[in-house]
């Protein structure tokens, strides 16, 4: 969708590049240049680089790169059209309308106004004494009437169509209520039907307070036990946290992550009200980045059982990632944390968080689990483990405490751990070393280029390709001259991705001549960055004229048209890359 060109520079301009990032990744000025740690690959020395003068960055560790549009994408995980909206909201600018927009955000609109009207029929259904049933189950779980209020819980009916028929009345289409994870369209009759039936329902907010999506219960032994929204128009489960909305108040930084709807609300309901969960799957890192803007510490709650183990060791990484510090909260005597407040009370649970192990010590801890240290064997397996373990430690201080807690454990000296934990920690940095040079190689021959997949077949002549786009998207006038457009057209290019970035040139120019921007739509933040590296490379040049554009597309359409590859190295790229597939496996 074109926004017109002024619209897109008052935006850049309200919303500069340097203050967006900023609120993300701590800056430092590198001569014209600003520079930091990249927030999309983890990395302890600075690659992610911010052009001032032309509003771009791009970050020379993993390839990411773009305007401040394209940074709010991959940041914040949303479309073009949201990030604008994002941006827009930022700086205080209406976007103008086209009909087209209009038709996006009246749709948005109308989504969370169904969820909402939803909500309100499920909670009306709860209190209605013919669902006595319901209520009863969710009291019986010790859920008070004050809870089910401040989290809006709901029931849906065992009726296959009465919610459906509410939200006809309300002037909705079975397809948008479809659309809206509320309903499914049966193929024989062509008549919708309720998805949620007897369940208790969860509704689930975004920060602005609004309804995105719903969880359900069901009441009895039915399977699936939870049903959860999938991702719609106004829901990404990726990025949303159960209760975050209540949570984000919590005065002392910290957030209690758990694995379920029930575990959040018996825990809130006791007092902990920094008390959030994922919405049925697995942490992602889009939750954790959101986790950190709220909360420096996270106290892991999840199952005691052997699936909340495994999920906890995978969040203590993903946590550590952004810079959150984990606390492993052991929940013992009852398998979760809903279970355990109803057993224990309140008072045991606060002591829970208080005796909870740093992520160190957990590790630590299971580790221990595993080995009798007075069998000798074991002993060597369990000094093994550890050491491999506090090699990953960065903090010199953190790995100290430990080694006294070893040493006192296994009579060994400290000395003797500190050695071999340093043995430990050059053999990964030689590795790390190894596998960057690796990663070099397969990126200078193609392979595992995730941009241009093209480009291991196309080598040398991906090469010129790039040299051409970066020429024109520097001098976008040159498409103007006569003699460039006799030459220049798609089919002399190769390459998929080259195409792309030619089609998009030349819509962009036609766009620009039109007072619009239609730049970064249609590409990744990935794409983008290879994109700008293009351009990059070629301001590095001094010979940025008509001739060298001229000759390059000469060279390529003659190349084109024989179509194999003069240099003939094709095969023998393809052959190497084979041999490094199989030294990989
Ligand atoms: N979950 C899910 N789908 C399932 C089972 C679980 O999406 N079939 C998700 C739900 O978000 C649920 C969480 O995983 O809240 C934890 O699951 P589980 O421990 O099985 O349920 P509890 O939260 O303990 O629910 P209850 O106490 O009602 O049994
Ligand atoms: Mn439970």
């Amino acid at each position: 969708m074109a926004l017109p060109q002024d619209f897109l520079q008052e935006l850049k301009l309200r919303c500069n590049i340097e203050d967006v990032i900023s609120q993300y990744v701590q800056l430092k000025r590198a001569g014209s240049n600003l520079v930091g740690c990249c927030p999309f690959h983890s990395e302890k020395t600075p690659s992610f680089t911010v052009f001032r003068n032309n509003e771009n960055f791009y970050c020379f560790g993993c390839g990411a790169g773009g305007d401040v549009i394209t940074f709010v994408m991959k940041m914040e995980n949303v479309d073009y059209m949201t990030a604008i909206e994002h941006l827009a909201a930022r700086a205080g600018l209406t976007i103008p309308e086209d009909p087209k927009n209009a038709v996006m955000r009246v749709n948005k609109d109308r989504y969370f106004e169904m969820n909402k009207l939803a909500a309100r029929f499920f909670y009306d259904s709860l209190i209605d004494p013919k669902n006595d049933d319901a209520l009863k189950y969710i009291t019986s779980r010790g859920i008070t009437l004050q809870t089910i209020k401040r989290f809006g819980i709901g029931y849906a009916d065992t009726s296959w169509d009465s919610l459906t028929g509410y939200l006809m009345s309300k002037g909705y289409e079975k397809e948008e209520i479809k659309n809206n994870f509320l309903a499914g369209i049966s193929s024989k009759t062509g008549r919708a039907f309720d998805y949620f039936r007897n369940r208790i329902m969860f509704p689930i907010f975004d920060l602005s307070g609004r309804v995105i999506a719903f969880g359900g219960r069901i009441i009895g032994d039915e399977k699936p036990k939870y049903l959860n929204s999938s991702d719609t128009y106004v829901f990404k489960k990726s990025r949303n946290l159960y209760a975050l909305n209540h949570a984000k108040n919590n005065t002392d930084s910290s957030l209690i992550l758990c694995e379920g709807y029930m575990d959040v609300v018996a825990l809130q309901q006791a007092g902990f009200i920094n008390a959030v969960a994922t919405l049925g799957t697995a942490l992602t890192s889009e939750q954790t980045r959101i986790i950190s803007r709220y909360a420096s510490t996270v106290y892991l709650c999840y199952d005691s059982d052997e699936a909340g183990q495994r999920a906890t060791k995978r969040a203590i990484d993903m946590l550590s990632d952004v810079g959150v510090k984990v606390q492993v909260v052991k929940i013992e005597g009852a398998k979760d944390p809903d279970e355990y407040i109803k057993k224990y009370g309140k008072t045991s649970f606060e002591k829970l968080l208080k005796g909870s192990n740093g992520h160190i010590e957990y590790a630590l801890g299971n580790i221990s689990a595993k080995y009798n240290v007075n069998v000798a064997e074991q002993k060597l397996q369990y000094l093994d483990e550890c050491c491999t373990m506090l090699s990953g430690v960065f903090s010199e201080i953190e790995r100290e405490i430990f080694i006294q807690k070893i040493t006192e454990k296994t009579g060994i000296s400290a000395d003797i751990i500190r050695h071999e934990i340093k043995k430990r920690q050059k053999r990964n940095f030689e590795k790390n070393r190894r596998d960057a040079i690796k990663e070099d190689i397969n990126k200078s021959i193609g392979y595992g280029d995730r941009v241009n997949a093209d480009s291991a077949k196309n080598l040398a002549t991906v090469k010129k390709e790039e040299n051409l786009l970066g020429l024109l998207l520097l001098r976008p006038e040159y498409l103007d001259l006569a003699s460039i457009k006799e030459i220049v057209s798609e089919d002399i290019f190769r390459c998929e991705f080259s195409k792309k970035v030619w089609r998009e040139i030349v819509k962009n120019k036609e766009a620009e001549n039109e007072g619009k921007s239609t730049f970064g739509e249609e590409f990744t933040p990935e794409e983008m960055g290879r994109i700008i590296q293009m351009r990059l490379n070629r301001e590095k040049l001094s010979n940025n004229s008509e001739d060298v554009a001229l000759e390059l597309a000469n060279t390529l359409k003659q190349e084109a048209k024989s179509q194999t590859d003069t240099d003939g190295s094709d095969d023998s790229f393809l052959k190497l890359i084979e041999e490094l597939k199989k030294s990989k496996k």
